[in-house]
């Protein structure tokens, strides 16, 4: 057989291979006779994926299209068959009882390439255990309860300038300002840098976080590559960090480190604590490989995750309940009249454990991240096969993405009756103890739940007590009020109180 032919041969065999196993992969629910969202090729379920349909609205849809099929429905995230779990004890068996058995997430990361992806949110395995015991302790009440004072000066900062804007015009859009001031709190607290983003909107660091959520290094087609076939695209040794950012964090922290070995500084932040995880010689990452301590890459790897979490999903979080209180005076006037009765009976000193005692204000926080949940959905990956339990043709075998849409369920209608509704009341003390802790789950839960929600929860309150305290907002003209957020910004009329 001449030369060619048999190239031609192999060529073809090769591409009707290649062809098979994708068409298997994409067929992997109908040929296991399980509910599922017909997929695109190329985008999986995400084909109606366009910026006013987002994520969020895809995974809700298809909760509500199969919540009654069964235990879990078949779904295509991108190119890799996925599940998303219905059902909520097997919610509850994924994210805790079973955890054992979905203790990694399973996305995307390359620590050689792409270094900032070497985080504790993408880690899995043995490196999550280790680094999740060493780094969780940085977010305990007791040192929470020391970074409170750093975070109530912020605020007050934050007061100053939103009196300005206010002096210049009553329109304000309030999701850049609140990103400013989770922008220093977090450079503070997390990096031990002043970010100054309240005085100067144009600050680095103000810039950088703003880009962390906007800037891909790929559009979405590779993106949706990279995320159907992580091992193949981690083997190609492909990225998906930015690489400015890339840029910016590492000369932060290498900075940062030289300048405090230098002058033997010793913060009481983040960095200190990294910088210590860099010396340690006792821990191990495996059994082969042994963990000498973190390495550069690594520290700036959870400098910049926790700068990316502290700064964006609290600031989203206060300017969504600022736009519900805008549209709900009512409700506003409530939260304003706890603040300020909880203030009176400290001498107006906001402590510590003021927060602890405005119940209102745990609600409307908690009636947000309800209704906004910041990450629109959890991930687990099945280490083997497992076998729900009462349905035996229900398997998730090992390798398999899990989904837990937890925007499905905040507004699956049997669990939080008329769910577009804003109603703090959903989380009195009495209504919580009638629904299953699992049906909130804007921190996750399980082991592998936010390791920052107590910083989190602390922030963000302390912006709201000062906020309530002394502004009142209402909708702009520039805010359309409807079913939907403005996309355009969050402008709110802000007048003193
Ligand atoms: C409103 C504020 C926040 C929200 C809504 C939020 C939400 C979440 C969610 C949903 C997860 C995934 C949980 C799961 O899979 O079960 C998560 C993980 C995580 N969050 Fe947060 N977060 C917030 C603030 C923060 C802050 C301030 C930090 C730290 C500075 C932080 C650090 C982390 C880390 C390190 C993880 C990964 C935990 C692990 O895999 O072990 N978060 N967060």
């Amino acid at each position: 057989m001449p030369l060619t032919l048999v190239l031609v041969a192999c060529v073809s065999a090769f591409i009707s291979t290649v062809a098979y196993l994708f068409w298997r992969r994409m067929n992997y629910w109908r040929q296991r006779g399980i509910p599922h969202d017909e997929p695109s090729y190329l985008y999986g379920s995400f084909h109606r994926l366009t910026k006013a349909f987002g994520y969020s609205e895809i995974l809700r849809s298809m909760y509500e299209r199969f919540k009654y099929s069964g235990p879990f429905c078949g779904y295509y995230f991108f190119q890799r068959p996925a599940v998303m779990v219905l059902d909520m004890e097997l919610v509850k068996n994924i994210l805790i009882k079973d955890f054992a058995n979905f203790s990694d997430r399973g996305l995307f990361h390359n620590k050689r390439d792409d270094p900032l992806t070497g985080h504790l949110f993408f880690v899995d395995g043995s490196k999550w255990r280790i680094l999740h015991g060493k780094l969780s302790p940085i977010f305990s009440e007791y040192k929470v309860r020391g970074m409170f004072p750093y975070v109530r000066n912020v605020a007050l900062q934050m007061v100053d300038v939103l009196n300005e804007l206010v002096k210049r015009g009553s329109s304000i859009e309030v999701k850049e300002l609140m990103g400013r001031y989770t922008t220093d709190v977090i450079g503070k607290c997390a990096l031990g840098i002043e970010c100054n983003s309240l005085k100067n909107p144009n600050a680095e660091c103000r810039t950088i976080g703003r880009r962390i959520s906007t800037d891909r290094r790929h559009g979405l087609l590779v993106s949706a590559l990279i995320e159907g076939f992580p091992k193949l695209a981690r083997l190609l040794r492909m990225a998906v960090t930015h690489p400015d950012i890339e840029k910016f964090f590492m000369r932060l922290v290498r900075e940062n480190v030289e300048y405090r070995q230098k002058n033997n500084v010793r913060g009481n932040d983040l960095m200190n604590l990294l910088m210590e995880l860099s010396k340690s010689k006792n821990l191990r990452y495996d059994e082969n490989d042994e963990f000498k301590g973190l390495t550069v890459e690594e520290m700036t790897a959870q400098a910049f995750f926790f700068f990316a979490a502290g700064s964006e999903k609290s600031s989203a979080t206060l300017s969504y309940t600022l736009y519900e209180l805008a549209l709900q005076p009512e409700l506003q006037e409530r939260l304003r009249c706890e603040v300020n009765e909880t203030l009176e009976q400290h001498d107006n000193e906001l402590t510590y454990e003021c927060l602890n005692e405005m119940q209102y204000m745990k609600q409307v926080l908690a009636e947000t991240l309800r209704k906004y949940p910041v990450l629109p959905h959890l991930a687990r990956q099945a280490l083997h096969d497992y076998v729900v339990p009462g349905h035996p043709k229900y398997v998730i075998p090992a390798g398999m993405l899990v989904t837990i849409p937890v925007v499905g369920i905040h507004y699956d209608a049997e669990i939080y009756p008329n769910p577009e509704l804003f109603d703090p009341e959903r989380f009195t003390p009495e209504r919580m103890k009638l629904r299953e802790k699992i049906e909130w789950l804007p921190f996750g839960d399980g082991p592998r739940k936010c390791i920052g929600f107590r910083f989190g929860h602390m922030e963000m309150s302390v912006a709201l007590v000062y906020l309530m305290q002394h502004f009142r907002f209402s909708v702009s003209a520039m805010t359309k009020s409807g079913k939907r957020l403005p996309k355009n910004g969050i402008f709110l009329k802000v007048e003193r109180v």
